[in-house]
């Protein structure tokens, strides 16, 4: 597998530069959505979304898509993360976004899709693909967009993040985001397996897709992704 540095990224970027880009990339974030964010979520939370938001960024720049976007669906991915229980199947029934049991069972499942939600309904966001990626970042789905899959693996990768295996899944990220989808795809199962859970139908389905898509476009499927 190649490094980081031989695929052209640098995962430590000049703290001076990247400082001000980031201060830069912030004031594009309507400022009662910031204090939406600094209020609803804890210090560390908010840590964890301007983490995301940078590896968003340096993703969707190695990989062709909007930084700009990217960052975004970083920074507000966790607006609802803290929401309490009853507060949360409540909104998500009021805003029609219960579509599985096994949310009613585990409600954090519903932190992407209520978050989504609330970006739209409150906040007037209307660009389908943040609001997208932000509603799928715990489940993944099929026909998951490049912002999707850039946000879905953001968040496993943040530079923050520390389990066996995160550094193979962030160098997999950078190098091909539908083998990194896969990978943490497989990852994210496995953990939910093993914990006795249920998993989320949407995961299943986001599994089969990239499959059949590899598939479609000449790979072999999970055969192909031990190979970058
Ligand atoms: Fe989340
Ligand atoms: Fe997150």
């Amino acid at each position: 597998m190649p490094s980081l540095q031989a695929t052209g990224v640098c995962t430590e970027p000049n703290p001076s530069s990247s400082g001000e880009k980031r201060k830069d990339r912030e004031e594009l974030i309507p400022m009662k959505l910031l204090q939406y964010l600094e209020l609803n979520l804890s210090a560390d939370r908010f840590q964890h979304s301007k983490r995301v938001a940078e590896m968003a960024v340096m993703l969707a720049e190695r990989h062709g898509g909007d930084p700009e976007k990217a960052n975004f669906a970083g920074i507000t991915h966790d607006l609802a993360k803290e929401m309490g229980t009853v507060e949360l199947l409540k909104k998500a029934e009021e805003f029609g976004k219960i579509k599985y049991e096994v949310e009613v069972n585990c409600p954090d499942l519903l932190h992407g899709p209520v978050g989504a939600a609330i970006l739209r309904q409150r906040f007037g966001i209307e660009d389908e693909s943040i609001l997208r990626a932000v509603a799928h970042h715990t489940t993944g789905a099929p026909g998951m967009g490049k912002l999707e899959k850039i946000l879905y693996l953001a968040d496993f990768v943040e530079v923050g993040r520390d389990f066996p295996g995160v550094g193979e899944l962030r160098e997999l990220a950078f190098f091909d985001l539908g083998k990194g989808m896969l990978a943490g795809i497989n990852l994210a199962m496995v953990k939910v397996l093993s914990r006795r859970r249920s998993i989320h139908p949407l995961s299943v389905e986001a599994w089969n897709w990239i499959l059949g898509d590899r598939n479609e476009k000449g790979g072999q499927g999970w055969n192909d992704y031990e190979k970058p």
